[in-house]
């Protein structure tokens, strides 16, 4: 190869990464954020030691659980996870199970970012490996990182033109989520239908009310039937 080629293409191979590089430069969840006049600091120990309280229900990573009554944590925006949490402490969004986890004495701001921040950066799996340890416990540790939502039935192409159309817009594409706008996809659904019975009933408030409301029983078992499927 002459010389001249052989720059060009390191050149190339440069630009490229730069290029590539360049979007994912993604700034820390909370960088910047001061509290009672100090920079807040992620204190990765801290968030473990909060999780313990939170995986009692949401499970360990935050898979959730317990039949869908607790949603998945794991995976979601930072912000969002934070946004709720202080709805929770206001009584803005209602959560009777954990109000007593939700004051001020129990969790400070700097613990509600910390597990935040530590939640948001999970990644579970939505498979088990194929080759599941014999031993119980070594079992369980990878379970605990698997997110299993069961299927729903339903026509699946209904449910596709329906979320397509009218969810899609804010939730995305695939259903997963951007930024305060929570994923649909990998979601437990009995959580989803306990959200889309609160929206209705004005007990949490949605944008584009009316979208929900102009939905048939049909037209919901066809989007939850879409929904549990996301992932797979
Ligand atoms: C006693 C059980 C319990 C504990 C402990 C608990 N939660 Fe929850 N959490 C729930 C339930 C139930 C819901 C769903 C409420 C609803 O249906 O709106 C929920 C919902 C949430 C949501 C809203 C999720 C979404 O998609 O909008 C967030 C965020 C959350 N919990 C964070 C936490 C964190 C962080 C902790 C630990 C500090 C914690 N929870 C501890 C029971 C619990
Ligand atoms: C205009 C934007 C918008 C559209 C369109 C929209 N949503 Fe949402 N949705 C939101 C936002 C924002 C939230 C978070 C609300 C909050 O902060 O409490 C949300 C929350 C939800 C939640 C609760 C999720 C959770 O983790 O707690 C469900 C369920 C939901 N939407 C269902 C739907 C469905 C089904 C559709 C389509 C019919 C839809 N949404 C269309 C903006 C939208």
């Amino acid at each position: 190869m002459s010389l001249g080629l052989r720059l060009t293409l390191a050149v190339a191979v440069a630009w490229g990464t730069i290029a590539l590089a360049a979007p994912n430069v993604v700034a820390a969840p909370f960088e910047g954020v001061v509290i009672k006049g100090k920079p807040y600091v992620y204190d990765p120990d801290n968030a473990k030691d909060v999780m313990r309280i939170c995986a009692g229900c949401h499970g360990d990573l935050g898979a959730g659980g317990g039949g869908g009554a607790y949603p998945r944590l794991g995976g979601l925006n930072a912000e969002y996870l934070v946004e709720q949490f202080k709805k929770f402490k206001t009584r803005e969004r209602e959560n009777i199970p954990m109000i007593p986890f939700a004051v001020d004495r129990e969790m400070s701001e700097a613990d509600v970012l910390d597990v935040s921040r530590f939640l948001s950066e999970v990644k579970l799996d939505t498979k088990p490996p194929a080759d599941l340890p014999k031993d119980g416990y070594a079992r369980l540790q990878i379970m605990k990182k698997v997110l299993q939502i069961p299927r729903e039935a339903g026509d699946l192409e209904a449910g596709k033109a329906f979320f397509v159309a009218d969810c899609a817009p804010c939730h995305g594409r695939k259903g997963e989520g951007r930024v305060k706008k929570p994923p649909l996809a990998g979601q437990h659904i009995a959580y989803l239908k306990t959200q889309v019975a609160s929206f209705l009933s004005g007990k949490r408030p949605h944008e584009d009310l009316d979208i929900l409301k102009a939905k048939s029983e049909a037209d919901w078992i066809n989007l939850w039937a879409y929904l549990s499927r996301l992932l797979d």
